[in-house]
């Protein structure tokens, strides 16, 4: 798939997803959007990609916010529909059915924080920088930001960040919870890779039940009834008894998806 803004590369059932716009610090223009869009639905589609790194080129940046060069046709109108197709386009991403790990490099700011907490997990390198800043702009987080990062680090530090605008080190977002690990610039991918290769051998329903299940309380603040049904759908599985056999035969279980 050639798509004009993202690199993708496809290794070992993980596929590496590089926002590829280094010069303007990978901003989020409204092509790169699209391309995520058509990015993921590959990732569902194909049934040998099993896990995503999302990443931006370059060592400056993840993604440095939305593009603003974008910004000036903006009104009531279009600005409400450049927010519902970010936070769509993000939702899928949230959405996903196998692992997405955030490897963060740089800032990530504005849109491109928000793209990053809607990964599924989010590794930072030591440098890499924390921020809403949309407040400076005169406008608010619009891809989900002032939904998920009170969910990731609570009311009052996500409405002050919000409302400063202020960045944070890669160490005050992991005291934060923002973000699983920081590691040497070097390692971000590498522990994305180990992370990811740790879930790669599990039973492939039980990996997206579970994101199913964490998101319902997220999104509906009560995922029980979604937890119960979808433990009924892994015990259909064979899978599920594969995964039983083992243990009881003290053997490593041999998923096969099934
Ligand atoms: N949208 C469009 N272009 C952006 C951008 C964004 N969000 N962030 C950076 N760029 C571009 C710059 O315009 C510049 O392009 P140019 O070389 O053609 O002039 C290039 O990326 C490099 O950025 P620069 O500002 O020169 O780098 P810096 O190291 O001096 O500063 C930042 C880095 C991140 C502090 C600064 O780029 C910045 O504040 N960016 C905007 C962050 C923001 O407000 N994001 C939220 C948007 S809603």
């Amino acid at each position: 798939m050639s798509l004009e803004t993202l690199k993708l590369d496809k290794t070992g059932g993980i596929v590496t997803i590089t926002l590829n716009r280094a010069d303007k610090l990978n901003a989020l223009n409204q092509q790169t959007i699209k391309d995520l869009d058509t990015a993921f639905q590959e990732v569902y589609d194909d049934p040998e990609i099993k896990a995503v790194i999302l990443t931006g080129a370059g060592d400056k940046a993840f993604a440095a916010g939305a593009d603003i060069s974008e910004f000036k046709e903006l009104n009531y109108m279009n600005g409400r529909k450049f927010a519902e197709y970010g936070q769509e386009v993000f939702e899928k991403i949230e959405d996903c059915p196998k692992p997405v790990i955030a490897a963060i490099k740089g800032f990530a700011l504005g849109g491109g924080c928000e793209l990053a907490m809607a990964c599924h997990m989010r590794i930072a390198a030591e440098e890499a920088k924390f921020g809403q800043p949309e407040v400076n702009l005169g406008i608010i987080p619009g891809y989900g930001g002032t939904q998920r990062l009170p969910l990731l680090i609570g009311k009052a530090k996500a409405i002050e960040l919000i409302l400063t605008g202020e960045m944070i080190t890669a160490e005050t977002a992991h005291r934060l919870g923002l973000v699983n690990y920081v590691v040497p610039k070097e390692e971000v991918i590498l522990k994305a890779e180990e992370i990811l290769n740790k879930i790669l051998n599990k039973a492939g329903l039980a990996v997206s039940q579970t994101i199913e299940c964490v998101n319902a309380f997220y999104r509906e603040g009560d995922g029980y009834q979604t937890e119960a049904n979808a433990f009924g759908n892994c015990c259909k599985t064979e899978d599920f008894k594969e995964g039983v056999a083992a243990f009881v035969e003290k053997r490593k279980p041999n998923f096969t998806g099934k």
